[in-house]
């Protein structure tokens, strides 16, 4: 029997694209090869899909990558993709990755995939919708404010009198569609919000503007299994800098991550943990998710950045909490795969 052909895509178009690259790899790796048939694809910095021979992704960078594609691997329409792959691992992260176009072009394609579809995929990257969504649906969040750019190259001096009189500082500035911490800054005063301000702006057409949360940090991977969202075991986050900064997240051995929690009491992660399913299913996830948030000394707990999918490097929380649960690796990327596509036959139209 022909074994299932499972297209692991990385790369990307994004400013996440080297995580995707480190995350991807580390899939294609781990890809349980007595089921599956991992075919590796990278999309360059244009959106051009390429079946890559396996050893260039051991590149230390997609520009490595992108120098060696012409010569050494084999271009694909988008179309083609179906020719070549029957289940999509989607190894991307960030804008156009994780945030409905491709679970789109997917969809059209009729190729079942890793991850929520395109609304739940769109939500899981904007910070401020999802938060009025979460709002909504009684989860507490981070007061914010957007700040569209029009509004803020119109009348700075205005908007930064308004920022004042609504939030105290310290403070966040991020843009509302970015991941890995990028454009992101802890604000400590008004003379540093207009640089908080416009680095978030480097990245999008707006910036949140968000309270400051002291209090501990979590993430907790949720997997729909037989219909239903299951947590992992909780981890808490214990940045090394002033907050979970990107070298934090991937410079080896930089930050310890606790799973179980160290400093969240059992109950309270328990609780924590029935907030982020919550949190899972207000957002129409599916297959896969990581809910991030505080735990405040009040006892509040605060859902900051519910991601639609996750970073898959050896040390991830992913990875971390699988090894909790006993799922090596390969067996979670199996688990996830099989519930995927269990999904995707259940679906009516798009998932
Ligand atoms: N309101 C807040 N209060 C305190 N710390 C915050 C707040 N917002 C963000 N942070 C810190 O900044 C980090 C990055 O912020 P956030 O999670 O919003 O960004 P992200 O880029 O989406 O991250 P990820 O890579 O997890 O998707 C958080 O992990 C946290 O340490
Ligand atoms: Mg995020």
């Amino acid at each position: 029997m022909q074994k299932l052909r499972v297209g692991v895509i990385l790369g990307g178009m994004s400013s996440e694209r080297e995580v995707s690259l480190n995350s991807g790899r580390n899939v294609y790796d781990n890809l349980d090869r007595e089921a599956f048939d991992p075919i590796p694809i990278f999309m360059d910095g244009r959106g051009r899909l390429w079946v890559i021979p396996w050893q260039l992704i051991s590149q230390n960078t997609t520009t490595d990558i992108t120098e060696r594609l012409e010569r050494e691997a084999r271009r694909i329409s988008y179309e083609g993709l179906k020719e070549e792959i029957d289940f999509a691992f989607i190894s991307l992260h960030g804008k156009f990755g994780e945030d409905g176009c491709l679970q789109g072009l997917l969809e059209l394609l009729g190729l079942p995939y890793t991850g929520p579809g395109v609304l739940a995929s769109a939500l899981g990257m904007d910070k401020h919708i999802q938060q009025m969504i979460l709002k909504a649906a009684g989860i507490g969040v981070p007061e914010s404010v957007l700040v569209r750019e029009e509004t803020w190259r119109a009348d700075r001096a205005g908007t930064i009198k308004a920022l004042c009189e609504r939030f105290r500082f310290p403070l966040f500035t991020k843009p509302p569609r970015e991941g890995s911490s990028i454009g992101v800054t802890l604000v400590r005063d008004e003379a540093s919000l207009v640089q908080g301000i416009e680095e978030a702006l480097k990245w999008d057409k707006a910036v949140l503007v968000e309270e400051f949360l002291d209090g501990k940090e979590f993430s907790s991977i949720i997997l729909e299994e037989g219909g239903e969202p299951h947590p992992l075991e909780l981890t808490e986050i214990t940045p090394q800098s002033d907050y979970f900064t990107y070298d934090d997240k991937y410079m080896p051995g930089r930050c310890r991550k606790f799973t179980p929690p160290k400093n969240i009491p059992p109950e309270a992660a328990e609780a924590i943990k029935r907030e982020a399913i919550l949190a899972f299913r207000a957002l129409g996830f599916r297959s896969y998710g990581r809910i991030d948030g505080f735990y405040l000394a009040d006892g509040r707990i605060l859902i900051t950045d519910p991601n639609s999918s996750s970073g898959m490097a050896p040390s991830s929380f992913f990875f971390e909490q699988a090894a909790c649960a006993g799922m090596l690796p390969a067996m979670i990327i199996s688990r996830l795969i099989e519930n995927a596509l269990v999904i995707h036959r259940g679906k009516q139209g798009p998932l």
